[in-house]
């Protein structure tokens, strides 16, 4: 990748940090994060929106990278975030998130985790089904509470993306259908309910997107409801949430559009379709993670074993894997690596770069065009600040990694690494 950025001692640094004074001080594997690259996208975001002096709001899908620090960060840049259950929710109130900015998404809400949220008074819980109607207007009731409320609509429509993380279509099983009459008798039961302020809607059409194109139809699609709403049950739309799922680069053959240009296309296709449904224009919110977390973070492991099997392949292993990084087994997602200490050197091989995992398919990246390694090399795969550290494991009793945010030079533990003692927190000795 052309991004990366190389010091003058010729090493792999992050956020003006020189990775192998990285590698040594934390140890491997080590996630290091380039805050001022976190900031730019924020930055990107944001700008269509203040250019186009429309209401917004962005908030941060924590699923992408949960941390208290990034909480820290993001709620210090003004932007608002999502959770997906009672532990993002604790972390974020934790991590300093003001609760009027968080919003709580999932398709099976606990009734203990929307009692978090509405004693926390978060800013809007999105409803997903039935079930929530009746737990939250339960609770609302116990508690003699109110809550602000999004209704949250499966648009139909297909995102160009993996299967696995494409969600707007109709068999989903996110949100309220439109076409069976879903959506519109959960507004109906919402509007009924005095304890619910109805405050707009969502959808959310898939992720690592790459063009505007699914977010243009969902546009229209959410405003012809809004209209047939208005027009039905002279409900106004406060807000219309149009998710997240903007894509980002793993390697040189992605290409998603720009931050800024996602954005200032939804501009312009929420204030078409909503001066032509003559509607209240409502504040635009969207709800990148990977786009904020994903490009702005390496993962540093050192090489160790090598296997090579003459004419078929070459295996170079390190000392992570599928623990902290299981996108490749899971989704045959593509990740590039470099060799930290020697970024520049000529590349010399094709290998496998494989984890230290008992399992085949703990592949890290395949076909990795490198220099000839060595152990003790430190090996950096590149992108990898969205759903790595998240959805890492202790699977073979492996600890997780430590996270480091670097800017300006200086570098920061935020997330310690995992001892032995702590993959047995929660062991009973019997
Ligand atoms: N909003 C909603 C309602 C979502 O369901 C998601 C992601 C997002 C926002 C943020 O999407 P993003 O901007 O990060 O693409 N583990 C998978 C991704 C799962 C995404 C689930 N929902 C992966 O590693 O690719």
């Amino acid at each position: 990748s052309e991004a990366i950025e190389i010091n003058e001692a010729g090493h792999l640094a992050v956020g003006g940090v020189d990775s192998l004074k990285l590698a040594a001080k934390y140890g491997t594997p080590l996630i290091a994060y380039d805050v001022a690259q976190i900031k730019a996208q924020i930055r990107r975001f944001k700008q269509a929106f203040i250019a186009a002096k429309v209401p917004y709001r962005v908030t941060y899908a924590s699923k992408a990278f949960s941390a208290l620090a990034m909480y820290q960060l993001i709620s210090k840049e003004g932007l608002g975030c999502d959770v997906v259950s009672g532990g993002e929710l604790y972390a974020a109130l934790k991590g300093g998130m003001p609760p009027e900015k968080i919003e709580f998404h999932g398709n099976n809400k606990l009734p203990a985790e929307l009692e978090m949220a509405v004693a926390a008074k978060i800013g809007c819980i999105v409803v997903d089904n039935f079930q929530e109607i009746a737990f939250l207007k339960q609770i609302l009731a116990e508690k003699d509470a109110t809550a602000a409320v999004v209704l949250r609509v499966a648009p139909g429509i297909e995102a160009e993306t993996h299967k696995y993380i494409s969600t707007g279509q109709e068999n989903s099983k996110f949100g309220f259908d439109v076409r069976s009459g879903q959506a519109e008798k959960a507004l109906k039961a919402m509007l009924a309910e005095p304890r619910m302020n109805v405050r707009g809607v969502h959808c959310h059409i898939g992720s690592q997107i790459f063009a505007a194109k699914g977010f243009l139809m969902a546009v229209q699609k959410m405003v012809s409801l809004l209209k047939d709403w208005h027009e039905k049950y002279d409900f106004t739309a406060e807000l219309l949430n149009l998710g997240g799922g903007f894509g980002t680069r793993y390697t040189d053959a992605d290409e998603p559009l720009p931050a800024n240009e996602f954005v200032s296309q939804i501009i312009t296709a929420v204030k078409e379709q909503i001066t032509a449904a003559k509607l209240k224009f409502p504040e635009i919110w969207i709800e990148p993670g990977r786009a904020l977390a994903g490009e702005a973070a390496v993962t540093l492991y050192t090489v160790g074993s090598r296997k090579d099997v003459e004419g078929v392949c070459h295996f170079v292993s390190v000392d992570g894997g599928m623990g902290d990084n299981i996108r490749p087994a899971l989704y045959q997602a593509k990740y590039e690596a470099v060799v930290a200490n020697k970024p520049r050197a000529l590349k010399e091989q094709i290998v496998t770069v494989v984890g230290k995992y008992c399992e085949s398919g703990d592949i890290l990246v395949r076909d990795a065009l490198l220099p000839i390694t060595h152990p003790s090399d430190i090996l950096a795969v590149l992108s990898t600040g969205a759903y790595g550290y998240t959805m890492a494991s202790n699977y073979n009793r492996n600890p997780r990694p430590a996270v480091v945010f670097c800017e300006d030079g200086q570098d920061q533990l935020v997330i310690r690494r995992e001892t032995y003692a702590d993959l047995l927190n929660c062991d009973l000795e019997v």
